[in-house]
């Protein structure tokens, strides 16, 4: 389920009916009580709820996360089996580079028989879009949107392709879209985003400001 950016207004009411309706929520977070996606909803959680954190990992690393959804999804099936309803949140949507995506691809593969919906929920990006006033596409152009620290050799050619670009996880590797931007003129043509939504959010409209802070994860670039 998509729980949207941060902002608990961006839930859909899709989403809040199924929060109200299931017995048990999973979420990525490393404890049961705290976690992305989970201050999201926190407020429309009642006590006779359970909520559990899977500790899936965001950032990049050895384990690509795999082993983690499939502990989730075989999570999920134990607790429909006991007849309880349950959900899985993703911040933003799920099926854009959300790991709720490749645990509905296990759920189907473990248990085709289950009853599995994919509730979508509002993006990062089409929210900073919202939140900096730029249109992501217009008319005939492009818009590329690239998980950033997976492609950092290829921000440059990616830049000249032209059009809009987005760049999730883009935290680490802002410094290398900077300078690729310097020397094509578009410095000034990039805006970043952190914890949109969330009441420490900060927009930053000037890169030289966004690099000089430490950024987290939840944390994406546009150029325009
Ligand atoms: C694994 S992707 C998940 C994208 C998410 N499913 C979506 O639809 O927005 C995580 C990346 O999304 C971006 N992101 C997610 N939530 C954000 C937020 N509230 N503010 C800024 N960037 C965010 C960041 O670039 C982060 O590294």
């Amino acid at each position: 389920m998509g729980v949207g950016p941060g902002d608990p207004e961006f839930l859909t009411l899709r989403a809040c009916r199924v929060i109200e309706t299931c017995a048990t929520i999973l979420h990525a977070g490393a404890r049961d009580d705290s976690g992305f996606a989970l201050e999201i909803i926190a407020s429309r959680l009642r006590i006779d709820q359970t909520v559990r954190g899977m500790g899936l990992a965001m950032r990049r690393g050895a384990d690509d996360g795999t082993i983690g959804y499939e502990r989730v999804a075989r999570t999920l099936l134990e607790e429909a089996g006991a007849g309880r309803d349950v959900a899985y949140l993703t911040e933003g949507d799920p099926m854009l580079y959300g790991s709720g995506s490749y645990i509905a691809e296990v759920l189907a593969a473990l248990a085709p028989e289950a009853t599995v919906e994919v509730v979508p929920g509002v993006s990062s990006l089409a929210a900073a879009a919202a939140r900096l006033g730029w249109p992501l596409a217009q008319k005939d152009q492009m818009l590329t949107i690239c998980p950033a620290t997976y492609h950092v050799d290829e921000i440059g050619a990616i830049l000249d392709r032209g059009g809009m670009s987005c760049w999730l996880k883009a935290a680490d590797v802002l410094p290398r879209l900077a300078e690729e931007l310097r020397v094509r003129g578009l410095y000034g043509r990039a805006a970043v985003v952190e914890r949109l939504g969330r009441p420490e959010e900060r927009v930053f409209r000037d890169l030289d400001a966004a690099l000089a802070v430490d950024l987290s994860y939840f944390s994406l670039a546009l150029v325009r």
